[in-house]
């Protein structure tokens, strides 16, 4: 999913002059838009949406199915490019960026959970949660990083797993392996869509108990989209997506 080719729209992009932002934030989007044709159709999904994510911050955000929840996490995660509006990461303006670039920012200063896991069938779960941290040429040896990736699989309760293939592991497992991948290279942020849409009730409380627990710990900075409203009351701020416009509580 994080290596699929972006999706480049057939109407050229309106970037507005981003105004000033704030030293503190992480991650700046300015104006969004972006738009879908169905059919004969063009469905505005995100009209104009602006937000600021400051570091540690743990965000949630929810909406109606087919609100545009994903189609923003994804803008702002670099994933799918605006028709119009800027998103600034870490200071730099994502889609600027080459290519290239991007995979890098991703690969390198990002961690991605999705509601289908995405593991690689053929990896063990070690070897899986280590993945992200064998892109780069250079860096940590394997055996630092099976130290590493052994260590986060521990803490994620799954000590006794670190060997098996995701289909030996359960759903919320797998999940876990999942949350241990995207912590692998100490990503400045986490984006989670939908991380327990595939689960029981019982056991998505009990990873997600774990991933807010990790990234409390760490001091790292989350956005999850969830349907689940009151688990959208654990975080510090839940970002509401009505009408293609953000509108915040808490
Ligand atoms: N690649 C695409 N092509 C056409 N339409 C799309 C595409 N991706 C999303 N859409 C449309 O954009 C709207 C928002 O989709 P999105 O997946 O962002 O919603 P969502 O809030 O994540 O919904 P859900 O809660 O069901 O996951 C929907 O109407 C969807 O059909
Ligand atoms: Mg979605």
């Amino acid at each position: 999913m994080v290596d699929q080719p972006l999706v480049v729209n057939d109407v050229p992009s309106r970037i507005p002059p981003s105004p000033a932002l704030s030293t503190s934030s992480l991650l700046a989007a300015r104006d969004l838009q972006r738009s879908f044709r169905i059919g004969g159709r063009r469905i505005e999904v995100l009209r104009g949406i602006s937000l600021e994510i400051v570091p540690g911050e743990v965000a949630f955000l929810v909406g109606a199915s087919g609100a545009g929840k994903t189609t923003l996490l994804y803008t702002l995660a670099g994933l799918e490019r605006p028709e119009g509006g800027t998103v600034e990461f870490e200071g730099r303006s994502l889609y600027d960026l080459s290519s290239r670039e991007q995979a890098r920012v991703r690969n390198d200063r990002m961690g991605f959970i999705f509601q289908g896991y995405h593991l690689l069938p053929e990896l063990t779960a070690l070897e899986n949660v280590r993945l992200p941290a064998m892109m780069h040429g250079s860096g940590p040896t394997v055996q630092e990083l099976d130290t590493r990736a052994e260590a986060l699989l521990r803490e994620m309760g799954l000590g006794e797993r670190v060997h098996h293939l995701p289909a030996e592991l359960s759903g919320g497992e797998q999940q876990r392996v999942a949350i241990a991948r995207s912590l692998i290279n100490d990503p400045a942020i986490l984006f989670a869509d939908e991380p327990t849409g595939n689960l029981d009730s019982k056991t998505g409380a009990g990873v997600i108990e774990t991933l807010l627990k990790l990234v409390r710990e760490r001091g790292k900075t989350l956005l999850v989209v969830t349907h689940d409203r009151g688990l959208a009351e654990r975080g510090d701020r839940r970002l509401e997506i009505v009408d293609g416009r953000l509108g915040s509580a808490t």
